[in-house]
């Protein structure tokens, strides 16, 4: 389908899933300039966040990478897209990274490419070398890239069943009209039931799916509901730990936006805190999709 991004979104969004077993074959130099280009046009978040991505490879420290948690379940990749951000943890910087940084990903599932974020547990130092990372900057995660191997591995299937990955949370658990008692009926959300949808099957850490929307008469508005005890929000002050759970809602934010993109559905995100009554207090207001129109 044609489309202002290049690449059909929808498609991408569907056949994308993280790969954890890849080919052992570099990407190729086509594929590379153009994701390469894509980065180059698509690297600004919304809010003017300053975000920088590089794709490299590790080639000898691979192997000391295996032995550390996440790495050990890479299998058949040793190239890598790097993000790095200056560091803010007041504005919407890290909600962008993971927006943007999506909107790469989908790009390169268009291509046929293979990708698996990667917040947890990483050594550092090898991808900041990579980036070449500055005294302000932070990098919070890291993508694996590659070939997706034609038969998953045995990693694939052990990391996908423990967080069930194939596994996301119904419609009422996630969508909500006025307020957060009353869920939104698929058949209600109209047009906007295919980015609902798109955005329901985006990734986040842990599968942990921790953003809830409330559609009213000025827009669907997003919040973010926080696992309980996941990522002390003191302990990540204390490490450089990213708050993963501030990306998986830049990557909902994409999904959702890029569909309507592509519906050529238009509007605007604004920050304008709702009077919509939490449901609880780990619950909190991040950013809502106005349309032009007056149309929700
Ligand atoms: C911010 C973020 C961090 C993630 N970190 C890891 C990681 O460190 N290791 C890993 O194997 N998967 C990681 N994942 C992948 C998730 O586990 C995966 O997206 C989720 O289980 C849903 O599965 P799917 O991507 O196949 O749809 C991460 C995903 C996100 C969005």
């Amino acid at each position: 389908m044609a489309h202002l991004n290049n690449y059909a979104v929808v498609n991408s969004i569907q056949s994308r899933y993280s790969c954890r077993t890849f080919q052992n074959t570099p990407i190729s130099a086509g594929h590379k300039s153009e994701l390469l280009q894509f980065i180059m046009d698509h690297h600004t978040g919304t809010f003017g966040a300053k975000l920088r991505f590089q794709i490299g490879t590790i080639k000898s420290g691979l192997a000391i990478l295996r032995r550390l948690n996440t790495y050990g379940f890479i299998k058949g990749t040793d190239e890598f897209l790097v993000g790095a951000m200056t560091q803010s943890i007041d504005g919407l910087e890290l909600e962008e990274f993971g927006y943007v940084l999506e909107k790469i990903i989908l790009k390169a599932t268009s291509l046929g490419l293979g990708t698996c974020w990667m917040g947890g547990t990483f050594r550092k130092s090898v991808f900041r070398k990579m980036i070449s990372l500055k005294e302000d900057e932070i990098l919070p995660a890291v993508i694996a890239i590659g070939y997706p191997a034609e038969k998953r591995g045995v990693a694939d299937y052990v990391i996908r069943g423990f967080v069930k990955a194939t596994r996301r949370r119904s419609w009422d658990k996630l969508f909500f009209l006025e307020d957060f008692s009353t869920p939104l009926i698929k058949e209600e959300a109209g047009a906007f039931s295919t980015p609902l949808e798109m955005l329901r099957l985006a990734p986040s850490a842990s599968n942990r799916q921790p953003w809830r929307i409330v559609k009213n008469s000025h827009g669907w508005h997003f919040f973010l509901q926080r696992t309980e005890g996941y990522q002390d929000q003191a302990i990540l002050k204390m490490t450089d730990k990213a708050d993963l759970q501030r990306i998986d809602m830049g990557i909902a934010m994409c999904h959702f936006e890029q569909t309507l993109n592509e519906m050529e559905m238009s509007g605007k995100w604004h920050i304008n805190t709702p009077q919509i009554t939490l449901p609880n207090d780990l619950t909190e207001y991040k950013v809502s999709w106005v349309p032009e129109s007056n149309s929700v």
